[in-house]
């Protein structure tokens, strides 16, 4: 066998969870939940993270900026729409990053050129070049994306890659954006790309599937084995817009089992994963299907008598992944009312959260006592859920919660009563209700008065039994915009007050920052 061909290429792992993720209706995330999931996605060791839009709003801009600033070890992207103030946003905002990338974009479908850009193709074909050729004078690390490049006519397609290789774009993703292709048909159009196009070689070669027909990974995995493409582009648990992206666990653990096929290696640290997964369904909202691949609770669950059996025998006779390799089981239980503060201290370091101030510290210990005293074990789970609760966070919420007081019983009107702050103010609200909980946010709503509609409302308890946590999801629209609230708490009644009042943050800050971009 001749050696160089049995040495496995690099595939480059590309997440987008910051930037496409966060495009889904109701997953904004705030920029302290944005750093939390960069810091996961670099232990992780992706290689590169697509921090955000850095010209899409102030709120973005800094996002990105404050990745740029803390990541070490990953590449740090921005997207950009392909003119000279979206590149220059970009690149300002990028300035901090050890490792710097500009993504830029424009559609090149006859669809989106002319409905939407309202452009010819040469229009586009000169506007993608002189910003690649801009962004090339800025930063070294180039990123190229035809928008709904697999619905692009493939001659006019060749040409613009071709062009903006030769301006110095260093990858060329090309995406499916509105999820249409097949495995076969989008594998033989990267292959049929790279190979009329001249200088193909000089660039690394991209694949960005979503996930409408269900088909993103199987996509992305063709375009990696028949098309050639090295690098995937790819969110933690396919979060995105509609059906989402392609899911980075999916392909992570299917190149890595089936390296008898793909021969590829990669940088990712998998025991990483299921943390990652976690984070960005409790940031989100975005509950986890028990039978998602790797991730799902049941995705290592053997229920069956024969199955089990055959587990016990041989584990391989029906694993062919190591729970173990994913993150599951690795400290399960681990802590409990008599651990000190440094063991918390350090379980806050090993799950990747930076609390800024020993003062935080206090308070969040001072949480994590109290949760203590109603719950034997504290799961790792409680204490993302404990530490992404407003009351331990640095920025000062608009409405907070203080306490709640609820009455029901058979054949009687649940009645409530919540003491919030609404901008440091302290504020009582009463209310009857359908159940408790509708008592609760009616008692919330009688004096915030926000006219939002809810959406969603979801409960799931974070570690299975009776005990647990319940955790609490809230969508909520208002004016046009959708956000998501999450709570925690042993008590589901305070766990939705506390996810309603974070999902009126949300939106508070929301209409302060339009307001603030005037
Ligand atoms: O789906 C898409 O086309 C995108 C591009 C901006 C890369 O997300
Ligand atoms: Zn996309």
């Amino acid at each position: 066998m001749n050696a160089t061909a049995a040495t496995p290429e690099k595939l480059i792992i590309f997440d987008t969870t910051l930037r496409d993720g966060e495009q889904s209706p109701g997953a904004s995330m705030t920029k302290d939940e944005k750093l939390r999931i960069a810091r996961q996605l670099e232990r992780l060791k992706v290689d590169v993270i697509e921090a955000g839009f850095a010209a899409s709003s102030n709120g973005d801009f800094e996002c990105v900026q404050a990745i740029a600033n803390v990541i070490k070890d990953s590449t740090v992207c921005s997207l950009a729409r392909a003119n000279d103030r979206d590149i220059g946003q970009a690149a300002a905002a990028l300035k901090g990053a050890e490792r710097a990338r500009i993504h830029t974009f424009i559609a090149t479908s006859p669809l989106h050129m002319e409905k939407k850009l309202r452009m010819t193709p040469d229009q586009v074909f000169e506007q993608a070049k002189q910003s690649v050729r801009f962004a090339r004078n800025l930063c070294a690390d180039i990123e190229f994306s035809p928008e709904d490049g697999y619905r692009s006519d493939v001659d006019f397609l060749c040409r613009v890659l071709e062009a903006v290789i030769n301006e110095g774009a260093t990858t060329l993703n090309i995406p499916d954006t509105v999820g249409y292709a097949i495995p076969e048909l989008y594998g033989n159009f990267i292959k049929t790309l790279r190979e009329r196009i001249p200088n193909s070689d000089k660039a690394i070669w991209s694949v960005h599937c979503h996930n409408d027909l269900g088909m993103a990974v199987a996509n992305s995995l063709a375009g990696v084995k028949i098309g050639g493409a090295r690098q995937v582009e790819c969110t933690i648990n396919g979060l995105g817009e509609r059906a989402g992206n392609c899911s980075l666990e999916e392909i992570v653990m299917a190149v890595k089992t089936r390296k008898d096929y793909f021969n590829l290696s990669m940088g990712i640290d998998t025991v990483q994963i299921l943390s990652a997964s976690k984070m960005v369904s409790q940031t989100t909202g975005f509950v986890v299907q028990p039978n998602k691949a790797v991730v799902g609770a049941n995705a290592f669950a053997h229920a069956s008598g024969i199955h089990q059996d055959g587990v016990l025998k041989a584990r391989d006779t029906y694993e062919i992944m190591r729970a173990e390799d994913v993150g599951w089981s690795a400290n399960k239980i681990v802590l409990g009312k008599l651990s000190g503060r440094n063991a918390f201290k350090q379980r806050l370091q090993d799950l990747g959260v930076v609390l800024g101030s020993e003062a935080e510290i206090n308070t969040a210990f001072m949480a994590f006592k109290e949760l203590a005293d109603k719950k034997a074990e504290i799961f790792d789970e409680d204490i993302l859920a404990l530490v992404s609760d407003e009351a331990v966070t640095a920025e000062k919420e608009h409405f907070g919660f203080i306490s709640l007081s609820q009455r029901s019983e058979t054949g009687e009107k649940p009645q409530a009563s919540i003491v919030i702050t609404v901008g440091g103010k302290e504020i009582r609200g009463e209310s009857s209700g359908n159940g408790p909980v509708d008592a609760s946010l009616k008692a919330i709503e009688a004096h915030v008065k926000s006219g939002a509609e809810m959406v969603l409302y979801s409960v799931n308890a974070i570690s299975g039994s009776t005990e647990s946590q319940g955790e609490v999801t809230v969508r909520l629209q208002n004016s046009g915009r959708t956000v998501n609230g999450v709570g925690a708490d042993p008590d589901i009644v305070v766990a939705s007050a506390k996810a309603y009042l974070s999902a009126l943050n949300k939106l508070h800050s929301k209409a302060e920052k339009i307001a603030a971009q005037g």
